[in-house]
C-alpha cells in the first residue's frame, strides 16, 4: 500500500502538525444581555449558565471574560419602556447606550459591538415600525440608523444590524459617515433566517413577537441563492463583515459566501444551539466540552473568520488547555 492516511494520525504531535485548522480566542465574540436595574445577575430560564445583568453586575462577567481571554462582546438591550415604535432604542440614556459608556470607561480594553434591531424595544416585539400588520421597511430605516449612530456616540466599536431591512446598510453608513464616524465598521447580520434556533433568545430578551412571525423579513430557510442577493447588497451597501446566521445548521451558506465574497465572514452560533447542548449535557446524554470543542472547530472550518457563541469562554478555556486549537 502506498498511501496510508492513517501514517498523519499515529500521534497527537503529527496530528497537531497536519492540522488544517486552527483557533484563535481572537476570533471569538460573546453575546449578553443588558437589564435596567440594580443589583441584578438572573439566570435565563431557557439558557442555563447564561445571565441578564444589570449595569452594576457587569464587572463579574468582564472579569470573567478578560481572565479568560476573550476581548469581544455584542450587547443585546433589555429595555424597561417599550413602545410602538421602540423610541428608547436610540435613547442616549437607553440600556444599551449606558452599558457602552460604563464598559468603555471602567473596561476600554475590550471591543464592543452592539445588536442594531427594534424587537427588544417595540411593544409588539417586531423588528420595525408597524405599518398596519406589516413591517415598514422604509420608516424603519430611519430608526436602525439613529440607533445605530446613539451606540457610536455612546462608545460602541461596531455596529451590527440585525433587523432584514433592505437597504440598512446604506442608510446606517450614510448616517455614521455624516456624523464623522468614517472607521466605525458595520457588520452586517446578512444572511439571517427566520429560524426557530432563537427560541430561548426572544425569551432571554423579550422579545417575541406578540402575533405572526418574522417570516416577511428574515429569509426563508428553504432558499440559499438568495442568501447571496442579501450578501451582495450589503457588500455593495458597504458592509465591512458578513454574517451568517443560525450556525450549525447553516454551514452550506457559509462555505457559499465565502468562496463568493472577500470579507470577513462571521458565524452566529445561537441561542438554540445553545440551549440544545446544554440540555443534553444536563440531561448526560453528550460530553459538553467535547461536543462544545469539535463544534467550535467545525464552523472555523467550514470558513468562519469570526465565530459568535455563547460558549465563547469555555471555548477560549478549550484552547488554554490544548484539547482544541
Ligand atoms: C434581534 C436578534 C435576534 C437574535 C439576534 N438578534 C432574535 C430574532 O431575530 O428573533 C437571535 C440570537 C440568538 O438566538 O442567539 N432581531
Amino acid at each position: 500500500m502506498t498511501n496510508r492516511p492513517r501514517r498523519l494520525r499515529t500521534s497527537e504531535v503529527v496530528r497537531g502538525m497536519v492540522r488544517e485548522t486552527r483557533v484563535s480566542k481572537d476570533s471569538l465574540v460573546y453575546p449578553f444581555f443588558v437589564v435596567e436595574g440594580n443589583g441584578i445577575k438572573e439566570e435565563i430560564e431557557t439558557m442555563p449558565g447564561q445571565y441578564r445583568y444589570s449595569i452594576d453586575k457587569l464587572s463579574e462577567l468582564f472579569d470573567s471574560l478578560k481572565e479568560s481571554g476573550v476581548f469581544k462582546v455584542l450587547i443585546f438591550g433589555v429595555p424597561e419602556h417599550k413602545d410602538e415604535i421602540g423610541s428608547s432604542a436610540w435613547d442616549e440614556d437607553g440600556i444599551v447606550q449606558r452599558a457602552v459608556r460604563y464598559l468603555k470607561k471602567d473596561y476600554p480594553e475590550f471591543y464592543i459591538i452592539t445588536d442594531v434591531c427594534m424587537c427588544e424595544y417595540t411593544s409588539h416585539g417586531h423588528c420595525g415600525i408597524l405599518c398596519g400588520e406589516y413591517v415598514d421597511n422604509d420608516k424603519t430605516l430611519e430608526v436602525l440608523a439613529k440607533t445605530a449612530l446613539s451606540h457610536v456616540k455612546a462608545g460602541a466599536d461596531m455596529v451590527a444590524p440585525s433587523d432584514m431591512m433592505d437597504g440598512r446598510i446604506a442608510a446606517i453608513r450614510q448616517v455614521l459617515d455624516e456624523n464623522g464616524y468614517v472607521n466605525t465598521p458595520i457588520m452586517s447580520y446578512s444572511v439571517k433566517y427566520a429560524s426557530a434556533f432563537y427560541g430561548p433568545f426572544r425569551d432571554a430578551a423579550g422579545s417575541a413577537p406578540s402575533f405572526g412571525d418574522r417570516k416577511s423579513y428574515q429569509m426563508d430557510f428553504h432558499n440559499s441563492r438568495e442568501a447571496m442577493i442579501e450578501a451582495e447588497l450589503d457588500v455593495m451597501e458597504g458592509a465591512d463583515i458578513l454574517m451568517v446566521k443560525p450556525g450549525m445548521a447553516y454551514l452550506d451558506i457559509l462555505v457559499k459566501l465565502k468562496e463568493r465574497f472577500d470579507k470577513p465572514v462571521a458565524l452566529y452560533s445561537v441561542s438554540g444551539e445553545y440551549s440544545m447542548i446544554k440540555a443534553a449535557a444536563q440531561a448526560g446524554y453528550i460530553d459538553e466540552m467535547k461536543v462544545v470543542g469539535e463544534s467550535a472547530v467545525c464552523m472555523f472550518r467550514a470558513g468562519a473568520d469570526i465565530l459568535i457563541t455563547y460558549y465563547a469562554m469555555e471555548i477560549a478555556e478549550l484552547i488554554t488547555e490544548g484539547s482544541i486549537g
